[in-house]
């Protein structure tokens, strides 16, 4: 197989709050990526339009969104300089590329994809084509930059294993044509999923069977990057518990969602295992528990809020970010789908 230069691609929707699930499921592994990789992330603005505009909020709101989403990557400790941040809606290969994976995808294999059917819902005849061609815009994200490794939550495996399929289904439909215009024997990786660490699925604080998302009702249930220290307080004593102490060993936290995704939290906040956690608080109470993680919270989280409204309050600044990130995508993106291009015989183009 082809050999490709390493380097990393991730998406973050503008929609809604940005809550603790994707702090500690993407953030803070993107981060962590810059020092081994080149990296890309992506606020995801094509994706956020493919839901009812009430539930992205409108053109003012989604601006908003996409310049808070931004805020975050920064304030997270993202280096925008070494490392690429832009909006997808700016670098039109996606689009694009997208296209020819609508293509390549087979409708087998989105009906598949219990992301869309949890989205769609009840009312299937109702949702938008975009939302369920969704995964292919997702793979023409990481694939236009010829992307080998993205770090993700667990809920988006399912999307990456598709992703995969694609690339392999592409690098086998055009064999010949990829071998002649000089692409060897693949045009695209098979790319890799990062998915590892204590919280590649937070749960929601009020029910440890669901996972913390922007879409829950509940405001109790996730805690949000922009709440301030005494509402995280308020959230984590109210988060639901059981009636037993905490378990001295991790296997004791088996059965027990809530525990185990306090446990998690604290763990993935504190850079430390949920073992290493349980060795200091197990045998103890929730509420002596509660107390010190709603403390480790408010530290990590308070320097990303403050960073997060100063970086807010000069919107013209994220936008010069996001226009010098645009363009230095597209210098990547633009010459990939010009070899889609040539190896589909899309000719001639204009390169
Ligand atoms: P999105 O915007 O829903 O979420 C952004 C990231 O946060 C992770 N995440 C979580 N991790 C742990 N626990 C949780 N409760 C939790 N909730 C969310 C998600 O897994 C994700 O990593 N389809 C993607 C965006 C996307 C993308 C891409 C990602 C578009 N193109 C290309 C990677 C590569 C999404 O909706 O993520």
């Amino acid at each position: 197989m082809a050999e490709f230069e390493p380097r990393v691609f991730s998406g973050v929707q503008p929609t809604g709050n940005l809550h603790l699930g994707n702090y500690l499921g993407a953030l803070v592994r993107f981060v962590e990526l810059q020092d081994r990789f080149s990296c890309i992330y992506c606020v995801v603005d094509l994706h956020a339009i493919t839901q009812a505009v009430n539930i992205w909020g409108g053109p003012s709101e989604l601006t908003r969104a996409i310049r808070e989403v931004t805020a975050a990557f920064l304030a997270s400790g993202i280096d925008p300089q070494k490392h690429i941040v832009f909006n997808q809606s700016q670098v039109a290969e996606h689009a694009e590329l997208a296209w020819v994976f609508n293509c390549v995808a087979r409708m087998g294999w989105l009906n598949r994809m219990t992301q869309f059917k949890e989205k769609a819902g009840k009312n299937r005849e109702n949702a938008s084509v975009g939302l369920f061609a969704y995964p292919n815009l997702m793979a023409a994200d990481i694939l236009a930059y010829r992307a080998t490794h993205v770090p993700v939550g667990e809920d988006q495996k399912q999307h990456l294993e598709l992703t995969r399929d694609i690339a392999q289904k592409f690098n086998i439909d055009f064999a010949e044509s990829i071998a002649e215009n000089g692409h060897g024997d693949a045009f695209f990786p098979l790319t890799e999923p990062l998915i590892t660490g204590p919280a590649t699925r937070v749960m929601s604080l009020r029910d440890g069977t669901k996972k913390m998302s922007k879409s829950d009702p509940s405001d109790y249930s996730r805690i949000n990057l922009t709440d301030d220290a005494d509402m995280i307080a308020q959230k984590i004593r109210k988060a639901r518990t059981d009636p037993e102490p905490l378990p001295g060993e991790v296997d004791g936290l088996e059965h027990r969602a809530e525990a185990a995704n306090l446990v998690g939290i604290f763990a993935a906040l504190d850079g430390r295992t949920p073992a290493d956690v349980l060795g200091e608080y197990g045998g103890g109470q929730f509420s002596t528990f509660k107390v010190a993680l709603a403390e480790l919270a408010t530290t990590k989280l308070a320097p990303i809020n403050d960073e997060m409204r100063r970086l807010l309050a000069d919107p013209g600044h994220i936008d010069k970010v996001l226009n010098d990130g645009a363009q230095r995508a597209r210098a990547i993106a633009a010459p990939v789908m010009a070899a889609v291009k040539d190896i589909v015989g899309l000719r001639p183009h204009g390169g």
